[in-house]
């Protein structure tokens, strides 16, 4: 233990020669150099790392009885800006949910599906007079804002768990006089009690919200009324994904079906499938070059930080489409009803 204080010590207190030597030009050269670099580098950056280097690197340059700290300085310069990209994205503030709300702005359907689409199978639902209708995952609640637009005397409840869309989802709703009509709840939607029964469930690309196709199927059908409608949105399998493929989207085969696969689980759960649209690639073209593209842009109006954090979501998901599952994940809403007959 004393051999280990004495190392310590002796690191700190650098053994004071009998006539320590002066500062020579070449130190003074060394601080009038960095030290203005290292506060640039601070200002520049403007973020943790290169404030705390630029102070680390000021005593350090200064003081002689710093070899500790100058090891700390030099470590922690070095790391950092090694991984100037995870820098950035620890020090942005930006987190998924943010990023996602983002992302979404000139797509705010977070489905492949275009506006007209949307409309044609909330139309094909025709709902009766003073429907109700209750979208789970409904993110900014694009589709049921659709809805209540259609059916005038309809009324919603909305379910999520980004207070980002939700807030948005509100802004959408004040905007087009709809506010009324909807109440927006931030919670999982499995967590959403089963107090009252609906006319139309909705749950698009927020399967994952319940584990699956069949838990969602399970789970929409305890919310409807006999005969009752429900629009989930779904990916399948349009061709069999490779190895690389499925490792870009961090998925296995069997996260999926194939298209008679997908509409054979759901109606397995007690539906039957009442029309159905299947997404073509100009769609998905139209979702995901949104998607990246909004975020880039916004990255280059907004240099700093979060700019960064932006720019490598946005260009990590890309290279996931276009080298992993373009052409390969396919995306059906299924308009299934609700066997009138079982319970
Ligand atoms: C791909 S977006 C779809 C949003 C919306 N249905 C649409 O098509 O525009 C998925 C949504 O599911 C929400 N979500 C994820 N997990 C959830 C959960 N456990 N409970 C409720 N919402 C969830 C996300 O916050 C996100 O808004």
């Amino acid at each position: 233990m004393k051999h280990v204080i004495g190392v310590v010590r002796s690191l700190w207190h650098e053994p004071r020669p009998p006539d320590p030597p002066r500062r020579v030009w070449r130190d003074w050269a060394l601080v009038g150099v960095l030290v203005p670099v290292a506060v640039l580098e601070g200002v520049r950056g403007a973020d943790l790392p290169s404030v705390l280097l630029t102070l680390g690197l000021i005593p350090t340059l200064l003081w002689r009885r710093t070899r500790p700290l100058l090891m700390l300085v030099i470590a922690f310069g070095a790391t950092s800006l090694a991984t100037r990209s995870e820098r950035s994205a620890w020090m942005s503030r930006m987190d998924r949910q943010q990023i996602s709300h983002l992302a979404h702005r000139d797509h705010p359907i977070a489905a492949p599906v275009s506006g007209a689409h949307v409309t044609r199978l909330l139309r094909r639902a025709r709902l009766p007079e003073g429907a109700r209708i209750l979208d789970l995952g409904c993110g900014e609640a694009a589709w049921t804002l659709r809805a209540l637009a259609l059916y005038e005397d309809a009324t919603a409840d909305g379910v999520d768990i980004s207070a980002e869309a939700l807030r948005a989802a509100e802004e959408h709703a004040d905007r087009q006089g709809l506010w009324e009509r909807i109440r927006l709840h931030e919670k999982p939607a499995a967590d959403f009690p089963v107090a009252e029964t609906y006319d139309l469930v909705l749950c698009v690309g927020a399967t994952h919200a319940f584990g699956g196709l069949r838990a969602t199927a399970e789970h929409v059908r305890r919310y409807l009324k006999p005969n009752g409608l429900a629009l989930i949105g779904e990916g399948f399998w349009e061709r069999e994904p490779t190895p690389d493929a499925l490792t870009r989207l961090g998925a296995s085969p069997s996260d999926f079906f194939d298209l008679p696969g997908t509409v054979a689980l759901a109606e397995s759960c007690g539906f039957d499938t009442v029309y159905a649209y299947t997404s073509d690639l100009s769609e998905w073209d139209d979702y995901e070059w949104s998607w990246t593209g909004t975020l880039l842009r916004w990255a280059n109006e907004h240099p700093g930080p979060d700019a960064d954090t932006v720019r490598v979501a946005a260009r990590e998901h890309r290279d996931m489409w276009l080298h992993g599952y373009r052409g390969v994940l396919g995306f059906v809403t299924l308009l299934l009803q609700r066997q009138g007959s079982s319970q």
